[in-house]
């Protein structure tokens, strides 16, 4: 067993999670209708093959009108369910764990692709066979200035938006996934709910923090019902909204109490994005989003390790973790117990095995692939050499070195 950290084993309820290493969820808006093509197959099992111990698939919409766009994935029939299930197997292959977001994106839903601008659909989109549809939120108040009104949920929406998440849950279980996240972040309808900058209800689901939670927490009953007793369930929020008069962290605490009683697990700890677009785009007026956040490496850190001192949870933490040093630091200091990572497993999907390699924890190669293996294990012992190579230029023990090492049996 390894003494680093991120590659130690973590057991939440019934499911053990072999390393710390976390796929975050990332969009591929590469659905048709909602179902997985094969590009979500290629996506996902390259980080199976990879080793990151918990692999979550993309946020995926619980109900058609809770698409970001039409090509994101939904879990709204049996189809959509079952085109999952080569995924969850594969992973499991691997030795890794299948994770699943369950999302609604609410006023922030019907919008074109991020590397289309990711502002809302238009008739353009309507011309080329995706027209926009009916988006909901807590209250009538667009994201940004330029975008859609929302129709704000009125009782009977609120009760078929947490039959969808349900639904979707069963299905999601049944596809074979083995952790279940509910999105709650990033300005989605159930972050949007929490917002007091998004939610200005005056009924039972708005007014104070207890009324804005009210939604979220029997979205998580209703979760927490349809799912084993043994299944992990993740709640990511946003920490913080980053901006005058919004959700701030002290909110984050007292919410996460609450989710702890209600069956969460985990506090999948990120920030932003009540206003304007998610945080890697930009406003509908082309310019960067508007809140008080530094984007540095570990930015969020902070908050996961206020939520998990303060309200006792165990928390994940993401946002610019790139360095395997830095992602270990975080768990040795107690900041969280699961590195959740995006951009920098895009970059290189092998970046646990890589870390691995860094801190020492897997001289052996033990860690790979039995198919690549035994080969990749060779290349490291030619890859030392190299090293003192590099110094001694000595070209016959190189020649010998290689033989040996090629010859093996
Ligand atoms: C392409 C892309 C897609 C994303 N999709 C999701 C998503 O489906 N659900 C979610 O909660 N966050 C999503 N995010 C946010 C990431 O999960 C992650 O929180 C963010 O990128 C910060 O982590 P990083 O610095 O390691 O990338 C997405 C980010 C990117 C770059």
């Amino acid at each position: 067993m390894s003494e680093i950290k991120l590659f130690s084993s973590i057991k939440i309820r019934g499911v053990t999670i072999p390393n710390r290493v976390v796929l975050s969820p990332l969009c591929m808006y590469s659905a048709n209708h909602g179902v997985a093509s094969d590009w979500q197959f290629a996506h996902l099992s390259t980080f199976a093959r990879g080793k990151t111990g918990l692999i979550f698939a993309e946020a995926t919409a619980v109900e058609a009108r809770g698409r970001i766009t039409p090509g994101c994935l939904g879990i709204w029939t049996d189809e959509q369910a079952d085109a999952l299930k080569p995924i969850t197997s594969f992973i499991e292959r691997m030795g890794c764990v299948p994770g699943f977001q369950l999302a609604h994106a609410g006023r922030k839903a019907g919008t074109k692709t991020p590397w289309n601008g990711g502002l809302p659909l238009d008739e353009d989109d309507a011309k080329a066979g995706n027209p926009a549809w009916e988006i909901i939120g807590p209250s009538d108040i667009p994201v940004a200035e330029g975008w859609v009104i929302p129709k704000a949920m009125d009782k009977k929406d609120i009760g078929e938006v947490i039959s969808a998440f349900a639904n979707a849950a069963r299905r999601a279980v049944k596809a074979g996934f083995k952790v279940i996240e509910i999105h709650s972040a990033h300005g989605y309808l159930l972050h949007s709910f929490l917002s007091p900058l998004a939610n200005k209800r005056n009924d039972e689901y708005g007014g104070d923090i207890y009324g804005r939670m009210k939604f979220l927490l029997q979205v998580v009953d209703a979760v927490r019902d349809v799912i084993p007793e043994n299944m992990p369930l993740f709640c990511r929020i946003s920490a913080v909204d980053g901006l005058e008069n919004g959700w701030e962290i002290d909110d984050s605490v007292i919410l996460s109490k609450k989710l702890e009683e209600h069956g969460v697990d985990v506090v999948d700890c990120s920030a932003g994005g009540i206003s304007g677009a998610p945080l890697f785009r930009v406003n509908n007026k082309g310019k960067p989003l508007k809140t008080n956040m530094d984007r540095g490496p570990g930015f969020q850190v902070p908050y996961a390790e206020k939520v998990k001192s303060e309200a006792g949870i165990k928390t994940m933490a993401v946002g610019v973790i790139v360095d395997p040093h830095q992602a270990e630091q975080i768990l040795q200091e107690n900041k969280a117990d699961l590195i959740a990572v995006g951009r920098e497993l895009m970059y290189n999907p092998f970046w646990a095995l890589h870390a691995a390699q860094a801190l020492k924890a897997d001289p052996e190669f033990s860690m790979w692939p039995e198919q690549y293996k035994w080969g990749v294990n060779r290349r490291g012992k030619l890859a030392d050499f190299k090293g003192l190579r590099d110094e001694v230029l000595d070209k016959e023990a190189v020649a010998s070195h290689l033989s040996d090492i090629y010859n093996q049996k």
